[in-house]
């Protein structure tokens, strides 16, 4: 029997009628990928495609999104289905695991996060460091990068099944604890330890909230919902951060620096720090009869303002987990928080006014994960600055599954992208007497330092 032709596309090179074939690769879900690993040693050319809009740039088996549907898959299961019925842990466990754990399996898993949630008193003094002002981010990014110095290749490999579990469960475990720190520093509040006795979101709502004067016993509707958000956050495919701390890993780099650079990459407002901007914005709105105003700033090309909380380079109909969270909003300000209301009630409309725009139907905006959870944040107690924060503790999972998947697969190369050159050509050096003093090109033109380099 005829052995089954391999798919493939063929390239035509116009100028030479050359052409060149390549293979497609399918996957058990969405679009199939066309393997270009050799078309620069075939054709002597590169594919270009800044910000990586129709390029895979790996295979996984973590997460799956269909951005037309707007489903999000976590190892098959719907995001919605984990939210409603699932818990933090459990999704933790499921995204590194593969499967949903039994009971045995979540009682252990829950006492390696359990037992490892304190961080080694010396780290606590990289907090005085800081200014007392600082980004809550600033400080995530600077103690995960220094857990890279208490969690060094002097003592793991971290290329073994023992020492990604080491990261992993470290990572897991300590990122409440220093995200919590992070908070009482900014507050000059006492920190707060740890307690083994409660569970992954009540603990962190304890150190988040509780003083040496009273602890801290959050209802559980608020743990509750700290817990629907962590799990809503928790993975999301090869979004800007993951492939931030996966480009890193993919040199072998210490896991806590990789993660550290996710920390900062999350960190953008076109990103994970797009959350805190929503609420600003919701501030600066203020009332309904304002939105048509901002709506218009949306769709002006010639102002910078964008909605924030609305649209996704995946996403082109509603984002899941925005209509979990919308739901669940309603449902917990009833519960905890009716001062937040008029925020929701604003969000909903600024919402509704929005998806019945031609602009914004026209270009496939829809309100992201972004866009509601700065409500449940703030009706936790949170200040804004602190909601990439908790993005970061809930997307660590995230990340550091993503890179033990890559680990696993120990055939991996470095991650390193090439370009189109669009610079001077080889030239001759200019001695400095040689050199004409009325240089043409303005250096950094309209700025402090143009001027100070203009003669
Ligand atoms: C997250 O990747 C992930 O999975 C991220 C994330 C995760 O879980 O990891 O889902 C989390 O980061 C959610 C996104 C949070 N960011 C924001 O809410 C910031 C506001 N949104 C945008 O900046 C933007 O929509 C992005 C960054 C989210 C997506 O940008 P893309 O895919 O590069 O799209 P684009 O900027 O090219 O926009 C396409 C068009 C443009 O118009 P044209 O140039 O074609 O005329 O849509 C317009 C944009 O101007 N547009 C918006 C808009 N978002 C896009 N116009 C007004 N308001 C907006 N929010």
């Amino acid at each position: 029997m005829e052995k089954e032709k391999k798919k493939s596309v063929t390239v035509i090179d116009n100028q030479t009628g050359k052409k060149f074939e390549f293979f497609i690769k399918h996957g058990s879900s969405g679009p199939s990928v066309v393997d270009f690993s050799t078309f620069y040693s075939k054709t002597g050319m590169f594919t270009y495609d800044p910000g990586y809009t129709s390029t895979a740039s790996c295979q996984s088996a973590i997460t799956y999104i269909d951005g037309e549907k707007g489903k999000l898959l976590h190892r098959g299961y719907a995001i919605e289905d984990l939210a409603n019925n699932s818990d933090y842990p459990e999704v933790c466990y499921l995204l590194l695991n593969g499967e949903l754990p039994d009971e045995n399996q979540k009682e252990k898993f829950r006492g390696i996060l359990t037992n490892h949630t304190m961080l080694h008193e010396q780290i606590l003094r990289f907090y005085s460091g800081f200014r007392r002002d600082s980004h809550p981010m600033a400080i995530m990014v600077g103690i995960v990068g220094a857990l890279s110095s208490f969690y060094s290749e002097k003592n793991y490999d971290f290329s073994s099944i023992e020492g990604q579990w080491v990261a992993v469960s470290r990572l897991l475990a300590k990122m409440p604890t220093i995200a919590a720190i992070a908070y009482k520093y900014s507050l000059g509040q006492p920190f707060i330890y740890p307690k083994n006795e409660l569970n992954y979101s009540e603990n962190f709502l304890h150190m988040l909230f509780s003083t040496p004067c009273g602890e801290y016993h959050p209802s559980l509707a608020r743990v509750e919902a700290l817990d629907k958000l962590l799990i809503l956050h928790a993975d999301h495919e090869q979004n800007a951060s993951t492939s931030t701390v996966k480009m890193a890993g993919s040199s072998g780099a210490n896991p806590f620096a990789c993660v550290a650079a996710g920390v900062a990459s999350l960190w953008g407002p076109a990103h994970g720090g797009a959350n805190e901007s929503v609420i600003r914005m919701l501030y600066e709105i203020e009332k309904e009869e304002n939105i048509k105003e901002y709506i218009d700033k949306a769709k002006d090309k010639k102002d910078p303002f964008r909605l924030m909380g609305f649209g996704h380079r995946v996403y082109k109909n509603h984002d899941p987990r925005a209509n979990v969270l919308r739901k669940y909003c309603y449902s917990l300000l009833e519960e905890i928080d009716s001062v937040n209301y008029p925020l929701l009630k604003l969000a909903t409309k600024l919402e509704e006014v929005a998806l019945n725009d031609k602009y914004f139907i026209s270009k496939k905006l829809y309100p992201n994960v972004d866009f509601y959870s700065g409500i449940i944040l703030k009706a936790l107690g949170l200040p804004e600055s602190m909601f990439t924060v908790i993005f970061t503790v809930a997307r660590t999972v995230g990340w550091i599954s993503q890179w033990k998947e890559v680990n696993e697969n120990q055939t991996t190369k470095i991650s390193r992208p090439r370009q189109l050159y669009i610079g001077k050509d080889e030239r001759a050096f200019t001695k400095l007497r040689d050199r004409n003093r009325t240089s043409k090109k303005k250096m950094f033109p309209g700025t402090v330092l143009g001027r100070l380099f203009q003669t």
